[in-house]
């Protein structure tokens, strides 16, 4: 048996598979997340070690196993957020999280230090964008200099957990690309970029391939979490590439797309491959040797999520805020009104956005509301206004040939049939359920499987484990609304990127 853990924004999720990768078990458990200041997001790491206990315990209860059973873990999280360690290996401060969008200036001071945009992208195959970690890095020495002289290391969320589980400091590729700090063309630490940024090379882990072993668990570890100390811990992957390879997107003409509390569309490329406008990322995938380029939007669920927290809820005397409409009423209510909501649109920028604007400033808006309007048209125009945010990714891709042969769909936003087949409507093109729809734990599961030598490699394991389920197809009459819709949508930021606050 191998188990995936993935450490989200929401919360964190494990999951037991088979050695044929039938799940298990499975369990979750939900944290916070604070905005001390506007544009910041911050977690305490702790929270996501109290939550990982958590759930192991529980899939170890449900599915029944003994200690022995597990041969081997898989790490997945969140990507980018940065845990700074002192020498005793306790955190500094809080994490700065990938929606965080402090870091505007520190974005500059690393172009400028890497001697220019096109520099920088030769070194590391991506812009600097505020999510990502280089920045938050720079930022705690720019702005809180005490820490900056305490922190040894530096880890991203998954890795602070491999830490707790086997004291070994080490990250993976995938993630690792997402620091800003990676060679992604040759997979290794870009010391050229360290020594631009006058940062020390020993502040990182060591870097590994997602499908590695990186360590086994400490008997402490595995005396609390009912496992033994012969269990591995593979390198596992960011949430991005831990979804792909959960939807089998392992090889050249597949797409996927992913609708969590951000929003991703995935593409598998056998070589790297550059946006020149560095409006996606290109980063090393969880498959050995290959890369994946993704645009990544950061208000996708989160979006809904915003309007449920903010509209539709209330507070209760123990001060916890509840829900006074589902997710499921909401999206009932926007599938009765109809198809382009009848003129009303959303921009979906209500963290700033990343894909294609890169801009923290962007703003969210609610374009065109009439008397006539109720909340299923705000609720449809929500979903729409992201699914076209994630077509600006879509477009980028096709735009510079990248095939697309297959569309398949993750999240919350593939579980729900009205949304899926919005975004076949959208894309014009069919959008494929997986039977499985586990997100990125049950990649990462799959890594661990490959680690505990139950399959040859990733793509082996993905072929016999991973399935398609029902597919939408686009409708003609949407997919024409929607087409009209889409230049709008467009044209909406253009016009409002001045007047944002
Ligand atoms: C990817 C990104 C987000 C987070 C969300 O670049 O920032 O998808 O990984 O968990």
């Amino acid at each position: 048996v191998c188990l995936g853990i993935d450490v989200g924004t929401s919360g964190t999720k494990a999951l037991a598979i088979s050695p044929e990768g039938v799940i298990l078990a499975s369990a979750s458990s939900s944290y916070g997340c604070a905005h001390p200041k506007p544009l910041w997001s911050e977690q305490d790491p702790e929270d996501w070690w109290t939550a990982t206990v958590k759930v192991v315990r529980a899939v170890v209860k449900q599915a029944k196993l003994k200690p022995s059973d597990v041969a081997a873990i898989g790490l997945s999280g969140q990507m980018h957020g940065s845990v700074f360690l002192d020498k005793a290996g306790k955190v500094i401060r809080p994490a700065l999280l990938w929606n965080d969008q402090r870091t505007a200036k520190e974005c500059e001071e690393i172009e400028s230090r890497a001697g220019g945009r096109a520099k920088l992208i030769q070194m590391v195959a991506n812009r600097a964008l505020t999510g990502f970690t280089a920045p938050k890095i720079l930022w705690l020495r720019n702005n809180e200099p005490k820490n900056f002289a305490k922190t040894v290391k530096v880890l991203l969320p998954k890795d602070e957990i491999r830490r707790r589980l086997t004291g070994e400091f080490a990250t993976e590729v995938s993630d690792a690309s997402g620091t800003l700090l990676l060679d992604v063309v040759h997979r290794r630490w870009s010391q050229a970029l360290l020594d631009k940024l006058e940062l020390d090379a020993s502040l990182l882990p060591k870097c590994y391939e997602s499908e590695e072993v990186t360590g086994t668990l400490t008997a402490d570890a595995a005396k609390l979490l009912g496992l033994t100390t012969a269990c591995k811990v593979v390198g596992g992957a960011g949430d991005c590439a831990a979804g792909a390879v959960g939807n089998g997107i392992v090889k050249t003409g597949l797409l996927a797309t992913s609708i969590g509390t951000s929003g991703v569309v995935f593409v598998h490329s056998d070589e790297p491959q550059f946006d020149p406008a560095g409006r996606l990322h290109t980063f090393c995938h969880a498959v050995r040797g290959k890369w994946h380029m993704m645009g990544v939007i950061l208000s996708a669920g989160g979006s809904l999520q915003w309007f449920q927290d903010a509209l539709c809820s209330t507070v209760g005397k123990n001060g916890v805020r509840k829900p006074t409409a589902s997710f499921e009423e909401l999206v009932n209510e926007a599938a009765a009104t109809p198809t382009g909501a009848e003129g009303l649109q959303f921009l979906p920028y209500l963290a700033g956005e990343r894909t294609p604007h890169l801009d923290p400033h962007a703003r969210g808006a609610l374009i065109g509301l009439t008397l006539a309007h109720g909340r299923g048209h705000i609720v449809r125009s929500i979903l729409e206004g992201v699914t076209f945010a994630l077509r600006d990714s879509f477009e980028i891709i096709e735009g510079l040939g990248v095939p697309v042969k297959q569309v398949r769909a993750g999240g919350g936003g593939a579980k729900n049939p009205f949304w899926r087949q919005m975004q076949a409507d959208v894309f014009g093109k069919a959008v494929s359920a997986m039977a499985a729809d586990e997100g990125p734990a049950y990649g990462v599961a799959l890594l661990a499987a490959v680690g505990a030598g139950h399959y040859q490699d990733i793509n082996q394991a993905c072929a016999a484990a991973v399935k398609t389920a029902e597919s939408s197809k686009p409708d003609a009459r949407a997919r024409k609304v929607y087409d009209q819709a889409f230049p709008v949508f467009q044209g909406l930021y253009r016009a409002l990127k001045g007047e944002f606050p």
